[in-house]
């Protein structure tokens, strides 16, 4: 028995999460294993069924499954409401709460998707990435924090901090998964301003030094690295970054693939992990049946791969996109002209069956 936390959210975060649940409905199916799913509430719909964005419950019950699956949090509804009290602090308590320092996002071009990207096809072809991103440190933690009313004026304060523990269990992170893959591994940091980016560079150097000669470790400014990721992303393989720095650069990866509705990940700590597509909650096309739900579902199939260990069914819904992308069946955000296109529901059925 598998026990999987559900924590479906606001939005679009409902809609493409009862599609990934369906996805690993029929694992479990496939895999003769009984999986125990639990719904649990965080975020708007927390905030107003419980008052407040991660009530104890959802956070005892997710430190007590074996895995959660999120969808998304947030809405024009709950924006204006104090910092504490904001649907994000759901998920940022949540990461915490369970330790999940490891955001691990691949960012992964179907070849069916070669004209969804804005970019020219020749530069996205064949794009195989993956960003490490560091998910409990950085600006995202940092105290002091707030704003503050000083000599007559308000003063907002965030403050960026790493020690090198955690510089060093991301670097391991970002070094095991290269030895998988190509053997690269390119750190983004602006060492050239921030003192944490010079320490960091510093450690993760270190590390390559002594534990992993034989990965190859470049480094990179951020802003250069953003400007390389649309000019030539094929100099990356593994990207491995800070909090903030890699919440916007995977944002920026996912236009490689043609949308953000494609961007699964995988959060991970030394006990938990938690499944999330990298989208938000997308208000504007909620209830509307629009979402890919394929983020999610692939999100789904991270699970099975790294909590369960079967890789080999994650890459059979790996291939099961692929097949219903290649029978040229398509979400809205990945559609041109043309082109058969599915509600959230469909897509889910089509993948199902694929499978
Ligand atoms: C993400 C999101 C979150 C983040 C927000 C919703 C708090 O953008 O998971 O990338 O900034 O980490
Ligand atoms: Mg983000």
């Amino acid at each position: 028995m598998f026990k999987i936390a559900v924590i479906p959210g606001d939005g679009i975060g409902t809609e493409v999460t009862s599609q990934a649940v369906r996805i690993l409905k029929k694992a479990s199916r496939i895999l003769n294993e009984q999986f125990e799913f639990t719904e649990l509430r965080a975020g708007g719909i927390a905030i107003d069924t419980d008052g407040r964005p991660l009530p104890e419950a959802t956070l005892s019950a997710a430190l007590a499954s074996d895995a959660v699956l999120l969808g998304a949090v947030g809405g024009p509804k709950w924006d204006t409401l104090p910092y504490e009290m904001k649907p994000e602090q759901a998920l940022l308590g949540l990461r915490k709460g369970l330790e999940l320092y490891a955001n691990i996002r691949p960012a992964i071009l179907f070849d069916a998707l070669l004209n969804a990207s804005s970019l020219k096809p020749e530069v996205v072809k064949g794009i195989d990435i993956v960003v490490i991103r560091e998910l409990t440190g950085g600006i995202y933690y940092g105290r002091p924090a707030g704003i503050i009313e000083e000599n007559g004026t308000r003063r907002g304060i965030n403050t960026m901090t790493y020690t090198v523990p955690e510089i060093e269990r991301i670097a391991h992170t970002a070094f095991k998964l290269a030895k998988t893959r190509k053997k690269k591994v390119t750190s983004v940091d602006k060492a050239n301003i921030l003192h944490t980016s010079m320490l960091w560079r510093e450690v993760v150097s270190g590390i390559q030094k002594n534990d992993y000669p034989d990965i190859q470790l470049d480094h990179m400014y951020v802003d250069n690295a953003s400007m390389q990721l649309v000019r030539n992303p094929k100099h990356f393989d593994v990207i491995l970054t800070e909090n903030m720095f890699g919440d916007i650069l995977s944002d920026e990866a996912s236009m490689l693939t043609g949308s953000i509705g494609m961007l699964p990940s995988a959060s991970i700590g030394e006990k938990h992990a938690l499944y999330e597509p990298v989208h938000g909650s997308a208000p504007d096309i909620a209830g509307k049946g629009l979402a890919n739900p394929i983020a999610s579902i692939l999100s789904a199939a991270m699970l099975l791969e790294y909590s369960l260990k079967q890789k080999e069914l994650a890459r059979k819904i790996f291939h099961a996109v692929e097949t219903v992308l290649g029978e040229g069946y398509r979400t809205s955000d990945i559609a041109t002209a043309g082109q058969n296109v599915l509600s959230t529901e469909e897509m889910g059925r089509r993948v199902e069956n694929a499978l």
